[in-house]
């Protein structure tokens, strides 16, 4: 999982490429480098670390030329380290390569290559692409386009490469299995990246290129040819993406600017999908999401980390406003299970990127069941939204923290939405009902004001707290996804050690971890559980566990169980995780700053994972 880029123009060779590969660090940041060619002189750069540090060197030792390519690195096969971080070259230096993806036979790849004498420098699976190259055109291979075709052929696993020959310095070739690539088409310039947030300064027309399609470029002009050299068409989207949200508008950090933005968002969602004079749907919205459902016994979510949280939410929404039995499966384990699911099973992916690797497979399998698939994704053109029957955007729009918040609540209000529509479709909810759920899903960006005006109290609590190194979340009901949520926001941004449970569990167990050192944050809003939800609270304070409660606005009475509450507004229940994900959020903010973590670049994470 890696972010690719590649350049042929007359812009500043090492400026584009460090500002596009700077739009795709989320991808991963343990090393980065560049490769130029000017005329016949291959220059070559690659440092560990974030991008600043390439930015640095190549400051002391400048690159030259009007063709490059770049990469920034999330460590697969071999160490994040310097000799590991791409680009790499063949033996003699002459072909210089970028690889993002997995190469499966690398090892009897490599094996056989070094039979034939070829010297590796590095441990990744990456190099070896970069020597069968070299091997095809040493064995005739009439120029790079050729021997990349030739190439392809012999690699199992998934893959976006970009690659240049000294001995062609005015040209590019780039392709894809798999992995994302896109070409951004400007004027007299081409660019090339593993997705289009990386090019959107530069150019909006975007070429998404397919699976086993080969772009050779050059100066001011590219074609697209199949794997026996054919030309193939291919069709230049315009991508409207707003780039000043790229921006940290004065926050400190992009998950606290995306924490803050979820009201106005969730507003503007709410503009798309509902209209506001009648408290109706906007049917046009949801013509897909018909055409799929109309006769489905059974809803399957599958998808990763929060997405699946947002998953186990829809499960609870689906349940009651549908009606359907809904299992949620984690992406990574579908290819491993016997599945029993019937033709009239509605399979809905979940996921921000719509590049996570494990997602993509466990949709390409089920289509293969000849299962129907929508997707809600983030991502617009992305690779799972391309490959679903039908997608249904959550318009979070671009989220650069590593650590997902808006996009989770953006997943859950289409979830609401997606709910509404289907339960209205199969005549469980009834038209006034329908009015007034949509009615409350509407005050929800107001009461989510009032949880961000505690932000400085919940900073406090956080800060109070950073220096403990265990924490339970512990909730009930449609509430224990959050309880997970939490955990994993600590967990990816503060490196604390977090457990979730339902509440009812821990007695048959995890209690005998109570005690003084431990923290437990409880969800103990306003529901069907709360009372339940005190006793758990008592067996806690039994035992000398630390309380922090997640507690309905006006509730004294948990202060006695409690010490420190932290309030939320009154919400009915079902809707009530839209609310307890901001605290949450916050929390696991404030308690990564007072540790002094990097908030935005969680250490060994990346924000797209491309890998299985
Ligand atoms: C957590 C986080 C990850 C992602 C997961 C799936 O903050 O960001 O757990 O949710 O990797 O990613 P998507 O939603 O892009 O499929």
């Amino acid at each position: 999982m890696c972010g690719i880029v590649g350049y042929i123009g007359k812009r500043n060779i090492s400026k584009v490429l460090l500002e596009s590969l700077q739009r795709l660090e989320y991808r991963g940041y343990d090393s980065s480098g560049i490769a130029t060619l000017d005329n016949n002189d291959l220059y070559l750069c690659r440092e560990t670390g974030c991008l600043e540090n390439l930015a640095a060197t190549l400051a002391e030792y400048p690159v030259k030329g009007n063709v490059g390519i770049g990469h920034t690195r999330w460590a697969t096969h071999g160490e994040p380290s310097k000799v590991n971080a791409h680009p790499h070259t063949d033996c003699e230096n002459n072909l210089v390569l970028v690889h993002n993806g997995i190469i499966e036979n690398y090892a009897e790849l490599r094996n056989k290559l070094k039979k034939n004498n070829h010297k590796f420098r590095s441990n990744t699976d990456s190099e070896i692409i970069v020597h069968i190259i070299e091997d095809y055109l040493k064995k005739g291979a009439k120029n790079l386009e050729e021997a990349v075709i030739c190439t392809l052929m012999d690699l199992k696993g998934a893959y976006a490469i970009a690659a240049l020959n000294k001995n062609e310095p005015e040209k590019m070739v780039a392709a894809k299995n798999g992995s994302s690539l896109i070409l951004g088409i400007g004027k007299n310039e081409i660019f090339v990246a593993s997705d289009a947030s990386a090019v959107i300064p530069y150019t909006r027309q975007i070429v998404f290129l397919e699976d086993y399609q080969i772009a050779i470029i050059e100066q001011g002009k590219f074609n697209v040819i199949n794997l026996n050299g054919n030309n193939v068409a291919y069709n230049v989207s315009l991508v409207d993406w707003d780039i000043d949200s790229a921006q940290k508008d004065g926050y400190a950090h992009f998950m606290l600017k995306e924490i803050h933005a979820q009201p106005k968002m969730l507003k503007k969602i709410l503009s798309e999908k509902f209209n506001s004079d009648n408290f109706s749907l906007k049917l046009s919205e949801f013509s897909k999401i018909k055409k799929y459902s109309a006769d489905i016994n059974q809803i399957v979510i599958q998808a990763c980390g929060t997405s699946f949280h947002a998953g186990m939410v829809g499960k609870f929404i689906f349940e009651y406003f549908v009606n359907l039995h809904t299992d949620i499966e984690i992406s990574s384990e579908i290819k491993y299970k016997h599945f029993i699911y019937s033709k009239k099973s509605l399979i809905i992916s979940i996921t921000q990127s719509g590049e996570t690797a494990d997602t993509l497979i466990a949709l390409r399998q089920l289509r293969r069941k000849g299962l129907r698939t929508i997707s809600l994704c983030n991502v617009v053109g992305s690779t799972i939204a391309r490959e679903s029957d039908a997608v249904f955007y959550i318009h979070a729009g671009p989220e650069i923290g590593v650590a997902s918040t808006k996009a989770y609540t953006a997943q859950l209000f289409a979830l609401y939405s997606i709910g509404i529509f289907l339960g209205t479709l199969k005549r469980i909810i009834k038209k006034s009902l329908k009015s007034s759920l949509i009615k409350e899903l509407t005050f929800i960006p107001s009461l989510m004001h009032k949880v961000l005006a505690s932000e400085q109290q919940i900073a406090a609590c956080a800060k109070k707290y950073a220096k403990y190194n265990d924490f339970f979340y512990l909730a009930r009901g449609i509430n224990y996804a959050n309880a997970l949520e939490g955990a994993l926001k600590l967990k990816e941004v503060a490196y604390v050690h977090a457990s979730a449970y339902p509440a009812g569990e821990i007695k048959h167990g995890p209690i005998t971890l109570v005690c003084k050192e431990l923290i437990c944050v409880c969800i103990v809003t306003e529901s069907s559980t709360y009372e339940k939800m005190l006793f758990n609270l008592e067996e806690i304070k039994a035992r000398h566990g630390r309380v922090i409660a997640i507690a309905t606005e006006g509730n004294q009475e948990i202060k006695n169980y409690a010490d420190d509450v932290i309030y939320i507004p009154y919400v009915q229940e079902i809707f009530s995780p839209l609310l307890v994900a901001l605290p949450l959020q916050i929390f696991a903010y404030y308690v990564a700053l007072a540790r002094g973590c990097n908030v935005d670049k969680p250490r060994n994470l990346a924000k797209s994972v491309t890998v299985e």
